[in-house]
């Protein structure tokens, strides 16, 4: 990279397209030429149709675009709008909400905001922050962005689950060297595999951090669950029970989780979302909230306020509520049937994916992502490649398409390691 002229050495920045947007757009370019039909385009992280058009909630507009105009227009207050809060609250843990510990939100611009206050306020500037192997890239450019990095550890065992050795093993030597951790776990449906911790790796964690926290009551651990993908995830609000077992611990531990109204009400654009704690005292819930609320002033001054209202209204009328949770349901069912499409075939064909349980992505293991997304394109399918794989967006392609892709993977993958060997 060039040296810096105006701008501190820390803030010289690559240019240039996002990778993931300008796959996109090479995708769109080859649809405009060749017509949907022959482009499987599966690329961006948001849901659509089957004709590759933007899924948007009716429950969640009609909301909004019926709203009077002061309350889109209004600044919100500056930890959110109470409802919103409390909706908020409720829209995280639904029936699983924990009777021990004490429960904060304050408003944040989609759940980016949400793991950024976490990262700058439980972390000191250089420290590094724990996170999966397989990761979403953003979290990255925000510990970056504030002074902070990550460090990994892998997400999988030889048996396609978590990791909770390596899990252990990095969590301690980041306590000796830190004596604070913050830990990020993007579960259920994660970004980009789709693995889903399950309730009893959620056990064996909750042991492990609480005989940590008690062995060094000096030491602090924060864990930041990042629930992106929660209303995409399991049957009902199963996927919420380990909420409950997620308090209780030792003093000196908290959780925190970031809740993101952009997937779940499809609300991408209108940056909407919280941090939300589940404290062990009043008093670490209040220094929560102070934080967090500071944070916001001091970043981004306030959130979306028809957002929040939007959220509220819902929460607060039945007949909305279960026409809001129809439609998810409804949804969550089309993206299911297309990961079971591609997961089927991927079997049947031989294409290794590491183990999916719910989500947006599924992943597949394998060197050289770049140059077999390169020749993917030439088969006029469009698939982001990343440093451990390539990520396919069942998302965002039909399950006729989440069928076909597969072989198509594969097909590409032989012809480049063929050349490479
Ligand atoms: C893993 C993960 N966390 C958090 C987010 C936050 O999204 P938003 O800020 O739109 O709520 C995303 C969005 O892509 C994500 O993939």
């Amino acid at each position: 990279m060039d040296k810096a002229q105006m701008v501190i050495p820390s803030s010289l920045r690559e240019g240039g397209t996002d990778p993931i947007f300008r796959i996109a757009g090479e995708a769109a370019k080859k649809t405009q030429e060749l017509g949907a039909e022959a482009v499987i385009n599966s690329t961006l992280g948001a849901l659509m149709d089957d004709e590759g058009k933007l899924v948007t909630m009716k429950s969640v507009f009609d909301t909004l675009k019926n709203l009077p105009n002061d309350l889109i227009a209004g600044y919100s207050g500056l930890a959110g709008q109470p409802d919103f809060l409390n909706d908020v609250v409720k829209a995280c843990f639904k029936d699983y909400q924990p009777e021990v510990g004490f429960i904060k939100a304050v408003a944040t611009p989609g759940g980016t905001g949400a793991v950024r206050h976490a990262f700058c306020n439980y972390t000191e500037p250089g420290d590094q922050i724990l996170i999966t192997d397989w990761y979403w890239a953003a979290y990255h450019t925000i510990a970056d962005e504030n002074r902070r990095s990550i460090v990994n550890f892998p997400l999988y065992n030889e048996k396609g689950t978590f990791n909770l050795d390596a899990y252990k093993e990095s969590m301690k030597a980041l306590l000796k060297k830190q004596g604070r951790v913050l830990s990020v776990l993007n579960t259920p449906a994660h970004n980009p595999t789709g693995y889903s911790i399950t309730d009893g790796e959620w056990d064996e964690i909750i042991a492990f951090v609480s005989e940590e926290a008690n062995n060094d009551p000096e030491c602090k651990i924060i864990l930041l669950v990042d629930l992106a993908y929660i209303d995409f995830a399991g049957e009902g609000d199963e996927a919420r029970a380990f909420m409950k077992k997620l308090t209780g611990m030792p003093h000196n531990v908290l959780t925190l989780y970031a809740f993101s109204c952009s997937k779940g009400y499809t609300m991408y654009g209108l940056r909407n979302g919280a941090i939300i704690c589940v404290a062990p005292t009043e008093s670490i819930a209040e220094e929560f909230a102070n934080a967090c609320t500071y944070s916001n002033r001091g970043s981004w001054s306030n959130g979306t306020r028809g957002a929040m209202e939007t959220i509220s209204k819902i929460y607060s009328d039945s007949e909305l509520y279960n026409q809001m949770i129809a439609e998810q349901t409804f949804y969550k069912g089309i993206l299911r049937r297309r990961a079971q499409a591609f997961c089927e075939e991927a079997q049947k064909c031989g294409l290794e994916i590491v183990t999916y349980s719910d989500g947006f992505f599924i992943s597949i293991p394998c060197e050289y992502s770049r140059e077999i997304s390169d020749r993917l394109m030439e088969k006029n399918v469009f698939i982001v490649g990343l440093a451990k794989g390539l990520r396919f967006a069942p998302c965002a392609v039909s399950e006729e398409k989440c069928r076909r892709a597969p072989a198509l993977i594969l097909e590409a993958m032989n012809e480049v390691l063929s050349e490479k060997a």
